[in-house]
């Protein structure tokens, strides 16, 4: 049996919840992973004026620009740009108030794994000067963990855990920490359950409200 039940929806509630208690309209997003937006992304079209996502795929942009009515599909390496720093300049034009990442989980992209990297450089995509809203992937307790040694050998020393199944206030933690050590200023924070697989909860997303 492989049973998975979403509450995407219930995220991106959230995450217009949040918008319209801490930041100034128009909501405007950037998802470094766009994919066809169909699973997740979508949901912020209805309260957003723009959504512009960064993929990978240049495949799924047709899909992408049928999803999202109010997107623009930039065919990218968003992690090759986040570590260059070349995200400032979207910011800036494209008045973006609320960033996502979507990542892939588990590894990808060769040496990969979740968005453990990309915490290092996360300041490089968070507005300067103002309040927005960034919204994380978690995973709480990734399934057929047998499958995956080297990913779980990585969340073990991320999370400082054991990996398998992570404390969820520890893991909000830690994220946090990350965003704290390079001064990125907290205003709130959500965790709500996005994913559970055969009645486990494995995945969550992180709602952070900060300014830059
Ligand atoms: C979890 S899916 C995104 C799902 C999408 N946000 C949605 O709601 O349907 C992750 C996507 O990231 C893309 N991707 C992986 N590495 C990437 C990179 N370095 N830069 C841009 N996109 C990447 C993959 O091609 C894949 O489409």
């Amino acid at each position: 049996m492989n049973v998975r039940e979403s509450y995407v929806r219930e995220c991106t509630e959230t995450v217009h919840m949040l918008a319209k208690e801490y930041l100034t309209s128009p909501f405007n997003v950037l998802e470094m992973f766009a994919g066809s937006g169909s699973i997740y992304t979508k949901g912020f079209v209805d309260f957003s004026e723009k959504i512009i996502g960064y993929e990978l795929n240049k495949e799924l942009q047709a899909a992408f620009e049928q999803n999202i009515t109010n997107g623009q599909f930039i065919q990218a390496n968003s992690i090759e740009k986040l570590m260059n720093d070349e995200f400032q300049r979207d910011l800036i034009d494209s008045n973006i108030n609320i960033i996502s990442i979507d990542n892939p989980l588990g590894q990808y992209n060769g040496d990969f794994f979740e968005n453990f990297q990309i915490m290092d450089h996360i300041k490089n995509v968070i507005p300067l000067n103002q309040k927005s809203i960034l919204c994380l992937n978690l995973v709480k307790t990734p399934y057929h963990p047998e499958r995956h040694g080297e990913w779980i050998n990585r969340r073990s020393e991320f999370f400082r855990d054991n990996g398998l199944n992570v404390n969820l206030d520890a893991a909000v933690n830690t994220y946090i920490s990350l965003l704290e050590l390079q001064e990125i200023k907290i205003l709130d924070y959500r965790a709500v359950l996005r994913e559970k697989h055969e009645g486990i909860d494995y995945y969550y997303m992180l709602f952070v409200v900060v300014e830059g």
